[in-house]
């Protein structure tokens, strides 16, 4: 089953070169050295097939693709300005690994300046017969097509603004397929001023289009790659590692444990979302620990587990200051302080060896889920027993949570704010986007809140 990755804007672009790079070294790294040749080449293919094309170039497509037979990724380019795309190419390139297709990028010459409206009205319109034209070659080189993946920021003005417009046009064209969208969530301390009312904008079309959300907090990440992976002069490129690593712990390939299917996103999705009102999603991995300082530590699956669903409950984005208090109870006994978070739906991932052994029930304990989801459909597990990455054991849980409430209820509020100010809306206006336009998504969003407030 294939993925085709849309990869929008900077942030999107460069999570795209690293998603790429990550899911090739899992596949053909140390993970593999416990591994019967049998088995390492069948995860490969698997891994191949999910996200590169490997043909041989037809003599049609010879001439705009490189010759040379690097797999090349089922990715779709897209930003307004041409310099970060030109370096993930020639990133890819300079692995000797992997490639992008020449053909498969759309650029314009000048960027969206931080302006949603500018990227939803003006470029998106502009971009799009180009766009949908690399999407339906790439479609069709598929021959398990499973759906789309679109990497974007939520703070700029081309991954918002023409990842929202473009993910619309999909939805569209590809009415029956599987779009997920994940986002990044700006920094609390904003490089962008604008930044709410572009995440705002963003969110609320995509809960119109998308079918999951999947949200990752530049915040959280960069507290891991400061406390867990020690690292000093924090860049984007090891956020994306840890971003490119948590994604990849949930897409490389893995068997569910009950009927025995991989996890395709139609079956994620099917476990997920029960609920079109409900589509944002999560991701918590453990362990997080530098390659280094891995042959010093020694990780048992109870421990690993108990730590990953202590995460869940007491909504904490890495395994270090968890806090313990936080305790499950009984649903019809709401408390006010240091209250668990309840979840719709969780999708449990467990590689390494003996996973399938490990004690998995704390996750379907009834209680951490919504009345109304049936019990067995909240919860799922499935394995891969070959270590992931450089992990010898690793867990991934992918949630349906209302862990994102927090965030987007101060995203709104911040919005409202300026809004209600008018700062900066002049901006908006000018391409095209009316006050109600503010303020339909608004009310798109404080119902997502209130929807979630009420798991
Ligand atoms: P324009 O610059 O307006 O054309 O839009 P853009 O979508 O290209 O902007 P960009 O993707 O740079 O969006 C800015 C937001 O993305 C800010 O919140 C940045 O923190 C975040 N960001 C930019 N690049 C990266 C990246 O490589 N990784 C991560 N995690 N965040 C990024």
């Amino acid at each position: 089953m294939s993925l085709v990755t849309v990869q929008l804007g900077q942030c999107g672009n460069q999570i795209g070169g690293q998603l790429f790079t990550t899911v090739l070294e899992d596949a053909y790294g140390k993970g593999g050295l416990g591994c019967t040749k049998k088995e390492n080449t069948v995860y490969q293919d698997a891994v191949l097939e999910r996200f590169f094309n490997t043909e041989e170039p037809s003599s049609e497509t010879r001439l705009s693709c490189s010759q040379q037979v690097l797999p090349t990724a089922r990715a779709v380019m897209v930003d307004m300005e041409p310099k970060v795309i030109q370096q993930t190419i020639q990133e890819a390139k300079k692995s000797g690994k992997w490639q992008y297709c020449e053909k498969g990028q759309f650029c314009q010459k000048r960027g969206s300046g931080n302006n949603w409206a500018h990227g939803y009205s003006h470029h998106g319109p502009t971009a799009r017969d180009a766009v949908m034209d690399i999407v339906q070659r790439e479609v069709e080189k598929c021959d398990r097509f499973g759906g789309f993946l679109s990497l974007m920021s939520l703070a700029g003005g081309t991954g918002s603004g023409v990842g929202a417009y473009l993910t619309e046009c999909l939805r569209e064209e590809y009415p029956h397929s599987f779009l997920a969208n994940q986002i990044v969530w700006p920094y609390g301390t904003g490089e962008v001023i604008v930044q709410n009312f572009n995440a705002a904008l963003t969110l609320s079309h995509l809960y119109q289009s998308a079918d999951a959300i999947i949200v990752f907090e530049n915040d959280n990440l960069h507290k891991i790659c400061s406390q867990l992976l020690s690292i000093k002069n924090i860049s984007f490129q090891d956020i994306n590692s840890v971003i490119s690593q948590e994604l990849a712990s949930v897409l490389q390939p893995a068997i569910s444990a009950d009927s025995g299917r991989t996890n395709s996103p139609g079956e994620l999705l099917e476990r997920l979302v029960p609920d079109p009102q409900y589509k944002l999603l999560n991701v918590r991995t453990i362990p997080h620990t530098s390659e280094r300082a891995l042959a010093f530590s020694s990780f048992t699956w109870p421990g690993l587990l108990k730590h990953l669903r202590q995460m869940l409950i007491a909504n904490a984005g890495m395994e270090e200051g968890v806090d313990w208090q936080v305790k499950v109870h009984s649903r019809d006994r709401r408390l006010s302080s240091a209250d668990f978070t309840p979840s719709l739906a969780n999708v449990l991932f467990l590689r390494g060896k003996q996973c399938e052994s490990t004690d998995i029930s704390p996750f379907s304990d009834p209680r951490l889920y919504s009345s109304w989801v049936p019990r067995d459909a909240a919860f799922s597990v499935f394995r891969q027993q070959r270590p992931f990455h450089h992990y010898e054991k690793y867990a991934s849980l992918l949630s349906n949570s209302q862990a994102p409430v927090g965030p987007l209820g101060s995203l709104v509020g911040k919005a409202w704010n300026m809004f209600a100010s008018r700062a900066y809306v002049h901006q908006y206006l000018k391409y095209g986007i009316a006050e109600e336009d503010f303020l339909d998504s608004f009310a798109t969003l404080e119902q997502v809140i209130n929807n979630y407030s009420n798991l």
